[in-house]
């Protein structure tokens, strides 16, 4: 964390002044966690359609690595800034409670206790569009909610939007450790299927702890070694290439390409994911890729499994936000455990 003269004054600590302004992580280039300063910034302008929240928690998550370091490139060209990211605070994840809201909105209060998607969640206040917000369910907590919406959001989507997965399938989670696997090993469980999880071998205890039926090990096992088929696999890690894939489905099976690192730096080995649909024009088996979508009524959809307490956030660590630069190391290192959490000071509420 850098510390500029101008800023001394600023700490974590330091109650929010009456001005319209608030502690944040901003970046104003590419490149390692370096780019990462804590400083005060403006508070963001709500639209009609935005709400504004005051943070309590934000989640880390693999998107804001890759917005941190632009890479792959790839993202650059696509519209998120080309020399730096167009949107300098960071953080995509956010929980907490709504203080300001948009002419517009109509689904939302002021006092509302809500999680979603923002533009900056690494900050005191987090300006959120209305439909990609949810109430918080009530019995996560700030931290709890934060690790939630893209990653559960993201694991929604490729389990029964792209995996249409059916109850008594056979499941595969490649990437079962990590921020949308984690959910996706609940969710597919949840669902009646039977689970297998491929991890490294520190994280195989979580994985089991996730209800998952069966672990491979990806250090040791090989799930292509064609003595499992499965219905459904969710390609969330380990960038497995398609006949690999292919080996390991039925013949009418589907998997589902959500993502994974070690692609390069210019696509993010995204051309697997395009040539997926194309091999699935002459093969019985069908390969997706995932673009996931940021939105609301996801987490309503999972109100329900999140209440009933049949999915749970795994939150690894959390951090205040001083710290963000610790816990995407955290994150680099490839050592968290499902999720990290940010926790961001609540000396001073309402927006003053
Ligand atoms: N398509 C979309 O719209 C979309 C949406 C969200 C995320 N993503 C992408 O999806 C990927 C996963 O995101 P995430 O947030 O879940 O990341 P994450 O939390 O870092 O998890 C990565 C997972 O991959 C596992 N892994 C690493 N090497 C592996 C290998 N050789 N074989 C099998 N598994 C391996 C890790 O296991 P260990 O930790 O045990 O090593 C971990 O479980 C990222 O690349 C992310 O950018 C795409």
């Amino acid at each position: 964390m850098r510390s500029d003269s101008e800023h001394a004054e600023m700490s974590t600590n330091s109650p929010t002044t009456s001005d319209d302004t608030m502690q944040a992580i901003v970046q104003e280039a590419y490149g390692s966690v370096d780019v990462f300063r804590h400083e005060r910034t403006a508070r963001p302008e709500v639209a009609d359609n935005e709400v504004l929240v005051r943070v309590h928690a934000a989640g880390l998550d693999r998107g804001t690595w890759h917005m941190m370091a632009g890479k792959p490139y790839l993202l650059r060209v696509i519209g998120f800034g080309f020399r730096r990211p167009k949107n300098p605070v960071p953080g995509i994840d956010v929980a907490g409670t709504v203080v300001a809201i948009g002419a517009d909105v109509t689904k939302f209060a002021v006092g509302d206790e809500v999680y979603g998607m923002s533009r900056g969640s690494f900050a005191e206040y987090a300006a959120v569009l209305e439909d990609k917000l949810a109430i918080k369910p009530a019995n996560l907590t700030y931290e709890q909610a934060a690790v939630v919406p893209i990653s559960a959001g993201t694991a929604l989507q490729a389990v029964v939007d792209s995996g249409h997965l059916e109850a008594g399938q056979k499941v595969l989670v490649l990437g079962a450790s990590g921020g949308v696997g984690s959910y996706a090993v609940q969710l597919a469980k949840a669902l009646g299927a039977e689970v297998t999880g491929v991890s490294s071998t520190a994280k195989l205890d979580l994985v089991w702890s996730l209800g998952a039926d069966h672990v491979l090990d990806y250090t040791k096992d090989d799930f292509a070694d064609g003595t499992h088929r499965y219905d459904l696999i969710l390609d969330i890690g380990g960038l497995p290439s398609l006949s690999r894939l292919r080996r390991a489905l039925t013949s009418h099976g589907t998997a589902v390409i959500v993502g994974g690192e070690e692609g390069g730096n210019v696509t993010g080995g995204f051309g697997r994911s395009l040539r997926a649909p194309l091999v699935s024009l002459f093969v019985g088996q069908r390969l997706a890729m995932l673009a996931s979508k940021e939105r609301g009524t996801d987490l309503d959809r999972l109100a329900d499994y999140f209440g009933a307490g049949t999915i749970r956030p795994s939150v690894d660590r959390t951090y205040p936000l001083d710290q963000v630069p610790d816990a995407m190391r955290h994150l680099e290192a490839g050592d968290v455990r499902g999720k990290v959490a940010i926790t961001i000071p609540t000396n001073n509420e309402g927006r003053s």
